[in-house]
């Protein structure tokens, strides 16, 4: 089996990047952690993953005249880490259509909402605002197209009558940090795949994300 090696891309807290260290550590990954690359130098992350021993590259946007150069000196920086899958946890930028054609089957994203209801941020708001029964997060390949490729693979909750928008990005989060290694692990052993747009998972088209129920 190859090693899988892969990158975790970042701009913040690493709560996610978290959930994989502590798979790795348990020896439920079927990936190998190669690189922990940021936009930000002070992306807390980047502790995580100093305190986990791995690999780390901060690559500045801010120092790229368009969003192309800056994702060739990722994709550059990838290379030289010998990586295969690429998985952004919380990156907050939009990468070009150059870099998704570079990785394309090979690159995950996770969001919190039930997509394809409510791609970009503030998701949590939005819901309370809605009055929505479920809330949840994704875990999906990503295209061209911000927070609309395939979906893989969903964690879904009852929204509580009372509940406030920070009580529910707490409890999504909890869910992106079970599903997101196990759809990692799908990745990495070869069960999942990106075949002419779609998500394959054991053979079977998904037309529809597997659903995993939380309280
Ligand atoms: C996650 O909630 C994810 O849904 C979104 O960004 C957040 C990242 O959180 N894409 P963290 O940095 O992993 O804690």
């Amino acid at each position: 089996m190859s090693e899988a090696r892969t990158a975790v891309l970042i701009s913040g807290t690493g709560t996610n990047l978290q959930a994989f260290i502590d798979r790795a550590a348990a020896d439920s990954l079927a990936a190998t952690l190669a690189l922990v690359l940021s936009n930000r130098g002070d992306a807390y992350g980047l502790v995580r993953a100093g305190n986990a021993g791995l690999p780390t590259a901060v690559i500045d946007h801010r120092d790229y005249a368009s969003r192309e150069a800056f994702d060739r000196e990722i994709a550059a920086r990838l290379d030289a880490h010998d990586i295969e899958f690429v998985i952004l946890a919380g990156f907050m930028r939009i990468l070009s259509p150059w870099f998704v054609g570079q990785y394309i089957g090979r690159l995950l994203n996770v969001h919190p909402a039930l997509l394809p209801l409510y791609p970009g941020l503030d998701t949590h708001r939005r819901v309370l605002d809605s009055g929505d029964r479920f809330h949840g997060s994704t875990v999906h390949f990503v295209t061209e197209e911000l927070d609309a490729g395939p979906s893989v693979l969903q964690g879904r909750l009852p929204v509580a009558p009372s509940v406030d928008a920070a009580e529910l990005a707490r409890r999504v989060q909890t869910i992106e940090h079970r599903i997101y290694p196990d759809a990692l692990n799908w990745l990495a052993s070869g069960r999942l795949r990106y075949v002419d747009g779609r998500a394959v998972l054991d053979d079977k088209v998904l037309d529809s994300p597997v659903v995993r129920e939380f309280q």
